[in-house]
């Protein structure tokens, strides 16, 4: 954010508690976006803390270069047992732009290893977000996070996302045959299949507007990418961890992913952690082989952090104990209700999203799908009316997300969608 403007009314937070932070003055705040798509079990959950006690009093760090550690072990066994098919290895980071940039190097690894030393190239979608990092960066599509770092190594190919709302080749679906997910295989076939070596994708897109591929795309993604000997890498950073009603949205699309990137959710804040989880495949091709240099040749100094991992574990415990996938099912299908009874439901063209990850589309004008004004930077100016009232939510000139911790309760998202519509109309009001 431009720190000039942040500055003259700072928000600085002291405390939280369940779905509720408070700030430095008292002021109390809905959290109505879990942090940032992270703190899936709510704040302060005192199971969570009294793991991190007990393991800060037994271990608190041990670097991966010469060892792993019990949480290390327990956790990886615990990830593997959640995730789809069979992604049996786990490696640990910090946090997702580290997961993201070693998938992709894990791929182009794999590859070099097992006979098709000339596949680099990532495949991504444009409005993609996939971390901060140059390498993550340059497989994101996002254009207002790019620009100003540009260039990029080379090998980065984007192709248009399945905004079905917005279709990108103005087209209606299922009618469209789902063209944005077949014409990969054109691309691929243009830029040389010998030369690819992964498709990267969040399952639902965040920075394009919670973007929320139609039944189908992922099948058809996935048999392109074994035709072509492509390892698929689902970036679930913003949708592990029950987020989407399923544990994974792996798990929801019902497809399987060679390589799983996970962040954010995973300890659901409580500590910095990423990870991936890859095929047995891939990891037979690194696993045990007398030549040199066979090993994944990548590591962070944090990964497998003790302390996270205990984190983590805790976590995901309660995550599964509690059965949030479900919860989350009902709270996210009870944002979509409250959105259809609004009362000026005609600036929602399009409500999107699955599990407690929704999206609300504006627009000036349903019929045509007309958007407000750019100057207006109405989305904008919904979110932080709402911001000043006590909820917070991701916003954009265009749309508005919510994704509160899955513990919500539905008098809670009650709360949090009164004083949306209350702001929603207050910004109305002034436009009109
Ligand atoms: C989908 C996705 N991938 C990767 C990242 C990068 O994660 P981090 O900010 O933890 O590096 C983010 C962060 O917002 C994300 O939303």
């Amino acid at each position: 954010m431009q720190m000039k403007e942040f500055a003259k009314h700072p928000l600085i937070m002291k405390r939280a508690e369940g779905v509720w932070y408070e700030d430095v003055n008292g002021k109390k705040y809905l959290d109505g976006i879990s942090g940032i798509f992270v703190v899936n079990i709510g704040h302060k959950n005192r199971k969570i803390l009294d793991a991190m006690k007990r393991q800060l009093e037994e271990l608190s760090f041990a670097p991966p270069i010469h060892s792993t550690n019990l949480r290390a072990l327990e956790l990886a066994d615990l990830i593997s047992s959640i995730t789809p098919g069979n992604l049996h290895t786990v490696k640990f980071f910090s946090g997702g732009s580290e997961a993201t940039e070693a998938a992709m190097k894990l791929a182009r690894q794999y590859h070099k290893q097992s006979g098709n030393p000339g596949k680099f190239k990532v495949i991504s979608l444009y409005d993609s977000y996939h971390g901060a990092t140059m390498g993550a960066l340059g497989a994101s599509g996002v254009t207002k996070r790019k620009t100003l770092f540009e260039p990029f190594g080379s090998g980065y190919v984007h192709v248009f996302p399945p905004t079905c709302y917005r279709c990108p080749y103005a087209l209606n679906y299922p009618e469209c045959n789902i063209l944005c997910a077949r014409i990969v295989e054109q691309i691929v076939k243009k830029e040389g299949p010998e030369t690819i070596s992964a498709f990267i994708i969040e399952p639902i897109g965040n920075t394009g507007g919670i973007v929320t591929p139609p039944p189908g795309y992922f099948e058809i993604l996935r048999e392109i990418c074994d035709k072509y000997n492509i390892l698929l890498i689902f970036d679930e950073i913003i949708t592990g961890f029950g987020r989407t009603g399923e544990m994974f949205a792996a798990q929801t699309f019902g497809t399987n992913p060679d390589i799983l990137c996970m962040g954010k959710g995973m300890a659901s804040g409580y500590a910095p952690i990423g990870g991936i989880a890859f095929s047995d495949r891939i990891a037979e091709a690194f696993y045990g082989r007398e030549e040199q240099q066979v090993q994944f040749s990548h590591g962070h100094t944090f990964g497998g952090n003790p302390l996270s991992c205990a984190a983590a574990i805790a976590s995901i415990n309660e995550i599964r104990d509690r059965d949030l996938p479900h919860k989350a099912r009902e709270n996210g299908a009870r944002i979509v209700e409250r959105l259809q009874k609004l009362q000026h439901p005609e600036v929602i063209g399009n409500i999107r999203g699955k599990g407690l990850i929704i999206g609300a589309e504006f627009v000036k004008d349903a019929k045509t799908k007309e958007q407000f004004n750019e100057q207006l930077n109405f989305g904008v100016r919904v979110g932080k009316a709402a911001q000043q009232k006590g909820v917070i939510l991701r916003f954009d000139p265009n749309w508005i997300a919510f994704a509160p911790p899955l513990t919500i309760e539905s008098n809670e998202i009650d709360t949090m969608m009164n004083i949306f519509s209350e702001s929603l109309d207050a910004i109305l009001m002034t436009t009109k």
